[in-house]
C-alpha cells in the first residue's frame, strides 16, 4: 500500500527543514544526555534525531514513511551522527523492551485514529523509565486540518494544503486530559496558534497544543 508521507517526503520542500523546535531543545535541556536514551516517534526526516544526536543523546526514530527514514539517516550522516531506526507504528515500539529517558511526538499523534493514538500512548509510556518525560504535540479542534471529509467525532481527511489526503484526529482540553490521564502528569500545556496561506492566498488557522507531560 502506498504511505502519503512516503508521497509527501518525497518532495524536497518538505525534508528541508532540520531547525528542532523551540518546545524539544527547552525541554529536553533537563534531561542529562547520561541519563538515558530517547525516542522520536514519527521522527519524519529527523530534524530532532539530528539535534539531539549532535547534543550526546543516544537517539532512537521510528516511523511508517520508509523515505522519512531514509532522509532522517541520510541527514545524519551529513553530520556524522547515527541514530536506531526503524519502521513501526506509533503504537508498536520495537528495540528489545529498551527503556527511555525520554520521547518525542512532535506533530505525529494526529496521525492516528483515537483508539490507535490510546494505544500509542500506552505504548510510550510503558517503555519510558519512571518520571521520563514525553514531550507531545496534538493539533486542536480550531486547526484548519479538521477539514475534509469527517470520519469520526474528532476524525477528518483534510483537503487542503500539505497534509492533503492525510488523516487527522483533533483534540479539545478534554480529550487532550482524557488522553494522557493515569499514565501522565501533564507539567505543563499550552495552545500555540499561527497563520497558513495556501498558494490559492486563503488564510488558515494553525492551532495546537504543546504539552509537557512526565511518566506517572
Ligand atoms: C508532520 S510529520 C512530523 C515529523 C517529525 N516529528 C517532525 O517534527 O519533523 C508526521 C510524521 O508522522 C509519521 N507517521 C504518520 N503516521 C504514523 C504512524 N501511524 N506511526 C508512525 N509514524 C507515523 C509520518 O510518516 C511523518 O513522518
Amino acid at each position: 500500500m502506498t504511505n502519503i508521507w512516503d508521497e509527501i517526503f518525497s518532495d524536497e520542500r518538505f525534508c528541508s527543514d532540520l531547525n528542532p523546535r523551540k518546545f524539544v531543545k527547552d525541554n529536553m535541556a533537563k534531561v542529562l544526555p547520561s541519563d538515558g536514551t530517547v525516542l522520536d516517534i514519527g521522527c519524519g526526516c529527523g530534524r530532532h534525531l539530528v539535534y539531539l544526536a549532535a547534543n550526546g543523546y543516544r537517539v532512537y526514530g521510528i516511523d511508517l514513511s520508509d523515505v522519512a527514514l531514509a532522509k532522517a539517516d541520510e541527514n545524519l550522516r551529513k553530520f556524522g551522527l547515527s541514530a536506531v531506526l526503524q519502521k513501526s507504528p506509533m503504537w508498536e515500539i520495537p528495540f528489545d523492551r529498551t527503556l527511555f529517558a525520554a520521547a518525542l511526538a512532535i506533530n505525529v499523534l494526529n496521525h492516528g485514529r483515537p483508539n490507535e493514538i490510546v494505544k500509542a500512548v500506552s505504548a510510550i509510556s510503558e517503555r519510558l523509565l519512571p518520571g521520563g518525560l514525553f514531550l507531545i504535540t496534538l493539533l486542536t479542534v480550531n486547526d484548519y486540518r479538521a477539514c475534509g471529509q469527517q470520519i469520526g467525532p474528532h476524525t477528518f481527511v483534510c483537503d487542503k494544503g500539505a497534509e492533503k489526503g492525510v488523516l487527522h484526529t483533533v483534540f479539545d482540553e478534554q480529550s487532550t486530559a482524557g488522553l494522557l490521564k493515569g499514565k501522565f502528569e501533564i507539567e505543563a500545556k499550552e495552545v500555540a496558534s499561527g497563520e497558513v496561506i495556501l498558494p490559492t492566498g486563503e488564510q488558515l488557522n494553525h492551532e495546537f497544543f504543546r504539552i509537557r507531560a512526565v511518566k506517572r
